[in-house]
């Protein structure tokens, strides 16, 4: 089943939007796999966005994934990597819908409250930078 990589940014940590968000997931049918509170070390925040090495926002964004608190995530399901992004809506809160995430929650681009995976080779990578393989639980759950 195709998994993906959630993270609810230090925004969202901030504003206490950890149970709502994470309750989207859950009633949606998407099943938990991972998840640990942690701070970034910045090592692993220049791996995570390194696609974005040359943009000019790669400082400000770094420091901002490292100020505190993330709330790491990997959930499972039948496309959950692209049903996640619609219900989370666009990078920049401005554009998104309402009833997304982002939407709702969000107003600008820098603090948009919650990552996910792009593909499913982000969704792999990303994975794997975050969580050790015997932190991936296996359970049955129906959808
Ligand atoms: P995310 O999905 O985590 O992936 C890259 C992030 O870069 C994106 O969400 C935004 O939070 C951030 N980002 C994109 N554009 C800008 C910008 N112009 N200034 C600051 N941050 C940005």
């Amino acid at each position: 089943m195709e998994k993906t990589f959630l993270m609810i940014k230090p925004d969202g940590v901030q504003r206490s939007l950890v149970g709502e968000i994470t309750s989207r997931f859950e009633k949606k049918g998407f099943k938990l796999a991972a998840a640990k509170l942690m701070v970034i070390p910045n090592e692993l925040a220049e791996k995570h966005y390194g696609e974005h090495k040359e943009r000019p926002f790669f400082g400000e964004l770094v420091e901002f994934i490292t100020s505190g608190p993330v709330f790491a995530m990997v959930w499972e399901g039948e496309d959950v990597i692209a049903t996640a992004r619609l219900m989370m809506g666009a990078t920049n809160p401005k554009d998104a819908a309402p009833g997304t995430i982002r939407g709702e929650y969000g107003v600008i681009v820098g603090k948009n409250i919650i990552h996910g995976s792009d593909s499913p080779e982000s969704a792999e990578r990303e994975i794997g930078l975050f969580f050790d393989e015997n932190e991936i639980v296996n359970y049955q759950k129906d959808q």
